[in-house]
């Protein structure tokens, strides 16, 4: 099986990052990104890309137009292509039966039929979408209705890149898993696309399974990265009780090679597009299936992560003698981790409508995430500020609440944030990123998710 030209349905957070890696390492390929989203073809082919992730540009601009095109989605684009990733996203359904738990799959369903529409000959079609268990089945199913002697072959090749961090996660991937149906077609398939990624993945970590093997690992894996999360949120609530410390904690716990030190950093919560969509995902899956105890428990971990967000944005109105209405409140941080100007599912957008409700007035920085930030408080204007530079911000603030624990937030002179405050001057560090005691020495009275509070009362 000859691969020559790549299409990517969806130039999204993972299609874009993904795709442009590949037409790099790949000179030979031909690799054509769709969206329906004109607007976001015309940011890719612009000098500002919708997405922000750390050396995307440099790789986007070493191939844009060399073997990396961006086009609006085409009857024509479909027709050439032999190998098809679909990245379109799968949000959780909002409607009907599994709302506010499944994956919603009309975007899925509707690439597969505009690919039955248009594509000729042999066409491998490959799920880069997070989706449900048997979804690669249903689409097969779709594709083979009205084949009229096509062939389609439907692997399963999740993406693990992290936001932040993407390019490097796609260029030296930890492993790269293709999953296929098992036929004799199939296997040929999910070799001819592991083919791509030997050009520069070592073969030791190009995974070939079971197509439902592929599915569920996805899910699994960030279940349980997300289930990390969670534990160590749990027992950063302990900590602030009994005044033990949850930075000690973990390096304690991490230092036993059987659990490692990765994924123990006690914050806000977890969030981004991926953790509570698939682990609610996962639950739905399970009680499909009548695993209501296994659904249960992952179940746990999201509600856990709810109870951590909701108990921070609590402390920070209790700890200001309850009541911060008519306050400003300085929010440091906004997307949901650094390095990305993505805002899906962010704790801050939970800990900002709390503080609203509070009636708080609110100056939000953020170094890429504002635009994002607007969106996700729309309605709430007066009361909210996006300033991009942090020392306005914080200007007149009472309290500043870190979220998200962007380096540039580490180099700012917090006796100068000090000094420009209101008194008492509170930090909310919720991602426990600076040295409360030197914050403490300045003035402000310090409180950490995980340690208990240094207070100047
Ligand atoms: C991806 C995966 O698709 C999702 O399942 C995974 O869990 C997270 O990562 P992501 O790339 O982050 O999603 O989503 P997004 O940035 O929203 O991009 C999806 C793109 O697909 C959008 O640009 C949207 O316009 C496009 N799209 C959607 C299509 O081109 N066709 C459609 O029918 C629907
Ligand atoms: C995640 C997975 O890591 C990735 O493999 C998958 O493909 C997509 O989902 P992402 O959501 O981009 O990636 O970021 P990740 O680094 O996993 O962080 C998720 C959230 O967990 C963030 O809000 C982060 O701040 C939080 N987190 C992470 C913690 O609170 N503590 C930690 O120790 C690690």
């Amino acid at each position: 099986m000859k691969v020559a030209n790549i299409l990517c349905m969806g130039a999204g957070y993972v299609g874009g990052p993904t795709m442009a890696v590949i037409a790099d390492r790949c000179p030979g390929l031909r690799v054509t990104v769709c969206d329906i989203d004109a607007g976001r073809i015309a940011q890719w082919n612009s000098d500002r890309l919708p997405v922000y992730e750390p050396g995307l540009e440099e790789v986007v601009r070493r191939t844009r137009g060399r073997n990396l095109f961006f086009q609006v989605l085409s009857p024509e684009a479909i027709a050439q292509a032999d190998l098809i990733f679909v990245s379109v996203n799968t949000p959780t359904k909002t409607y009907g039966e599994g709302a506010g738990m499944a994956a919603d799959l009309r975007y899925w369903d509707s690439s597969a039929r505009e690919i039955l529409a248009h594509a000729t000959g042999e066409t491998v079609v490959v799920e880069k979408s997070t989706v449900p268990v048997r979804t690669a089945e249903a689409i097969s199913e779709i594709l083979h209705t009205h084949a009229d002697g096509r062939r389609f072959f439907v692997l399963s090749n999740p993406e693990f890149l992290a936001e932040g961090t993407a390019v490097r996660d796609l260029e030296r991937p930890d492993r790269v898993l293709i999953g296929h149906e098992g036929s004799e077609g199939s296997r040929a398939a999910a070799e001819a696309l592991a083919a791509i990624y030997r050009q520069w993945v070592p073969e030791e970590r190009i995974l070939l399974s079971g197509v439902w093997s592929s599915e569920l690992a996805k899910l699994a894996a960030n279940a349980f990265l997300a289930q990390r999360v969670s534990s160590i949120n749990a027992v950063s609530a302990i900590c602030e009780k009994t005044g033990a410390d949850i930075g000690e904690i973990s390096q304690a716990i991490g230092m036993d090679p059987r659990i490692g030190g990765a994924f123990l950093e006690a914050g806000v919560g977890f969030g981004g597009s991926c953790f509570r969509k698939d682990i609610l995902n996962l639950a739905y899956l399970c009680g499909q299936y009548g695993l209501q105890e296994v659904a249960a428990y992952w179940k746990g971990v999201v509600e856990l992560n709810d109870y951590q967000i909701a108990r921070f944005a609590r402390l920070v109105v209790e700890s200001q003698f309850n009541t911060v209405a008519g306050k400003r409140i300085a929010i440091f941080g906004f997307t949901f981790k650094p390095g990305t100007n993505d805002t899906r599912d962010s704790p801050a957008i939970g800990v900002c409508r709390h503080l609203l409700e509070e009636r708080a007035c609110l100056a939000i920085t953020d170094p890429q995430g504002l635009a994002h930030a607007r969106e996700e408080l729309q309605g709430a204007a007066p009361e909210v500020e996006f300033e991009p530079d942090p020392y306005r911000a914080a200007q007149g603030a009472h309290a500043v609440v870190l979220l998200t624990h962007w380096p540039e937030f580490a180099g700012l002179d917090y006796r100068r944030i000090f000094a420009a405050m209101e008194k008492p001057a509170f930090f909310f560090d919720g991602r426990r990123q600076l040295d409360a005691a030197l914050l403490h020495e300045i003035g402000f009275n310090v409180y950490a998710v995980g340690s208990p509070p240094k207070t100047r009362f």
